[in-house]
């Protein structure tokens, strides 16, 4: 029997190549000079996808040109970039990585934390800068009795709690939906959270359900002392008014791991010595990055072996037969 054929929209891991290479007839969108020549003449023969926020946003205009593709297989938990409406009216299932990313996110998010109280970005730079040489670095903020709430006590939002738990700080939580069996206090509106506590967490999805979710009203209720740490997508933060509170003092600072027009960032907050800035790196480590991008694979060897997707989203959910 011939193998199936899949497009990648972009390069992944190793890993995630070897395997597909192995199971199906592979084809390399980002290595062809002129696309939309290949896609006409390989376009049809297409079944699958696999594709990751590199590539963009994925949407009628690459569904279009592939009229018999059965499944979407995402890099990343987080599926904003691909429009899951659009395939799910073309009956197209997809997929994303859930769960084997959770612990290194939540590390990561702990370490930002740590890092934007403690000042430890800051801290390097004025060694290396010589500056110990002639004084002691200036005191910093503290992560000792705050209270904390987390935006979107989801997989990662779990994680992060946990090891919350171990700093002996009080966690609270706020969803669209109270949650059974969870011992942390729930806030049923962002507001009333963030006047409650003085740190915030953000680990929900993006798209247009949380855009902006973060805007100059929370952040006032937020306050002085207050802390934002982003660790979810760049659109879930109004970034202006980020900027605009973090000016003013309206709250104390931010640790970001995303940002609105990623890889652009506002050079208002560059310029800003008391922020701390990440490039997206949250699940970036070698190990992860090597298990998002098998479950990548997976579930396109798992489909086209007749199997079902191992992880598919909410919106394209898999109905046997
Ligand atoms: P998840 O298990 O689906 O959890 C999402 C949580 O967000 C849920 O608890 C949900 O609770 C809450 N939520 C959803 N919509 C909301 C809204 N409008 N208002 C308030 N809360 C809302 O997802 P996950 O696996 O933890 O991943 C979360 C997100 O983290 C991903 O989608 C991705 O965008 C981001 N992420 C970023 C990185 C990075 O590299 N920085 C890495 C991984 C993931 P309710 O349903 O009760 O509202
Ligand atoms: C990835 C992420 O780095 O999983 C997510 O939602 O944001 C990150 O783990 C990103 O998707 C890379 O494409």
């Amino acid at each position: 029997m011939s193998k199936a054929e899949i497009l990648m929209t972009a390069p992944m891991m190793p890993v995630a190549i070897e395997a597909l290479d192995k199971a199906f007839t592979l084809h390399r969108l980002w290595e062809q000079d002129d696309r939309e020549n290949f896609l006409r003449e390989v376009g049809p023969r297409i079944r699958g996808v696999g594709t990751s926020t590199l590539f963009g946003r994925m949407d009628a205009s690459l569904f279009d040109p592939l009229p018999h593709l059965e499944i979407v297989s995402s890099f990343g938990v987080g599926y904003d970039n691909v429009d899951v409406a659009e395939a799910a009216r073309r009956g197209v299932i997809v997929t994303n990585t859930p769960d084997v990313l959770n612990d290194e996110v939540a590390d990561l998010t702990i370490g930002l934390l740590l890092a934007t109280l403690r000042k430890i970005p800051q801290a390097d730079r004025y060694l290396r800068e010589g500056r110990w040489l002639k004084g002691a670095f200036p005191l910093t903020p503290t992560l000792r009795g705050r209270k904390i709430g987390i935006v979107g006590l989801g997989r990662i939002g779990k994680a992060i709690a946990k090891r919350l738990e171990g700093f002996d700080v009080s966690i609270a939580y706020h969803g669209r939906t109270r949650q059974e069996n969870v011992a942390y206090t729930y806030y049923p509106t962002l507001n009333g959270m963030a006047e409650a506590c003085d740190v915030l967490i953000v680990i929900t999805p993006g798209g247009a359900a949380t855009k902006h979710l973060i805007n100059a009203d929370v952040l006032k209720a937020l306050g002085p002392q207050g802390v934002l740490i982003n660790v979810a997508r760049g659109s879930v933060v109004d970034e202006q008014a980020l900027i605009e509170a973090l000016k003013s003092g309206t709250i104390l600072t931010a640790g970001l791991d995303v940002y609105e027009d990623e890889p652009r960032v506002p050079q208002e907050l560059i310029d800003m010595e008391h922020v701390v800035l990440l490039p997206h790196i949250a699940s970036g480590s070698v190990h992860t990055r090597n298990a998002m991008a098998q479950l990548v694979a997976d579930n396109l060897i798992s489909w086209f072996d007749g199997k079902g997707p191992l992880t598919p989203v909410p919106e394209t959910p898999y109905k046997k037969g």
